[in-house]
């Protein structure tokens, strides 16, 4: 950090003038979103985590109708501590990154049981709690409690990359565009919370990836790359390699009580604790291995797709009969409404067998 410092020196003046300048913007400009605080009101910290354990790897507008639909099954984090956990798992069906899921239940338990329902207001406390890292602590302590934690997420660094014109490609350049944000964040005891979500909105509306809207923007006098015209190719990326593909098969097993065979994939692993329709494993190969249990195993001639983080995969869909005794994790339901509470890619394949049948 001691060449920020020395940075830091040179330029604390610029600093405090374009926060002074982000911040006036964001009194006038900040977005209406559910779980922010309007300015006289104080933040609630569980409606603070809630919606910072969303936003990790989501969109505010794909969050919004979620965490309306939690805080109104769960009003308070007691109560989503008391909520068995396929309820909550079922309830974040469709939002992706599982893992988060169960973090957050266990997260409301440690709280609501260990901490009287109240949340550590220090980073480093709340770091020790599941789901909660660097930026998710960062942004709880600065927006619920006022602490003046750099928070550092995709929209500062992109704010940053522009606003000191730093070529370096990420993912290198996180460490130097963490330390600028530092500058921004480091002792401003004033509004901490309002600045990290003036970046984010700032990052969200006009310093946007894609074509930034320079003009419009408050921050755009002291902005080097706006300077220099070249805002629109930073921040550089290093290119990633193309996800490979894989594939396997989805089963709709049916009885003769109108109901369908569904599985409860194990804790850990991929939709680690999610409700699925019966599948293979997912392999590097197309060839076909059916689930042993099953029998009467009829292709429907068609295929769904989705698009995970690190693979792209195919299932290609089959009816089947079960031949046998199936594991504990399965389970006979009736199938009405039963796609809600399914991952997208099992809800694909469940819409898909739907139409068919
Ligand atoms: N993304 C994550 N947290 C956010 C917040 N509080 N406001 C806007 N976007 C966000």
């Amino acid at each position: 950090m001691a060449s920020s410092l020395k940075n830091s020196k040179i330029s604390q003046n610029l600093i405090q003038e374009y926060r002074g300048k982000l911040l006036q913007w964001y009194d006038r400009h900040r977005r209406v979103i559910p779980w922010r605080a309007l300015p006289d009101e104080t933040p609630d910290p569980y409606h603070v985590w809630l919606s910072e354990i969303m936003c990790q790897q989501t969109t505010v507008q794909a969050v919004k109708a979620y965490y309306l639909k939690f805080l109104e099954l769960w009003p308070t984090v007691q109560d989503l501590a008391n909520a068995p956990q396929e309820d909550v798992m079922a309830a974040w069906a469709g939002l992706g990154y599982y893992a988060r899921a169960r973090n957050l239940h266990k997260c409301a338990k440690i709280v609501a049981n260990d901490m009287g329902g109240r949340f550590p207001e220090t980073q480093e406390e709340l770091k020790k709690l599941p789901g909660i890292g660097e930026y998710t602590s960062a942004a709880i302590a600065a927006i619920a409690f006022n602490v003046p934690a750099t928070v550092v997420d995709g929209n500062v660094e992109r704010v940053m990359a522009r606003f000191f014109a730093i070529k370096t490609p990420l993912p290198n350049a996180k460490k130097t565009l963490k330390q600028k944000a530092h500058l921004f964040f480091d002792g401003f005891k004033d509004r901490p919370g309002d600045l990290a979500q003036a970046f984010m909105d700032l990052g969200a509306g006009i310093c946007i990836p894609k074509s930034p809207r320079c003009p419009l923007c408050p921050m755009k006098d002291g902005c080097m790359a706006y300077e220099k015209d070249i805002a629109a190719e930073l921040p550089r990326k290093i290119k990633k390699t193309k996800r490979p593909k894989r594939y396997g098969c989805v089963y709709w097993v049916q009885n003769n009580n109108q109901e369908i065979l569904m599985h409860r994939r194990p804790e850990k692993g991929l939709l680690g604790g999610m409700l699925a329709l019966p599948s293979t494993e997912w392999g590097n190969k197309k060839d076909v291995q059916h689930l042993e249990s099953l029998n009467k195993v009829k292709p429907l001639g068609t295929s769904v797709y989705h698009t995970f983080t690190h693979f792209d995969l195919e299932l290609s869909l089959y009816t089947a009969r079960i031949s046998g005794p199936m594991e504990s994790e399965y389970e006979w339901m009736v199938h009405k409404n039963q796609e809600e509470k399914l991952p997208t890619v099992f809800k694909k394949a469940f819409v898909a067998f739907r139409q068919q049948s």
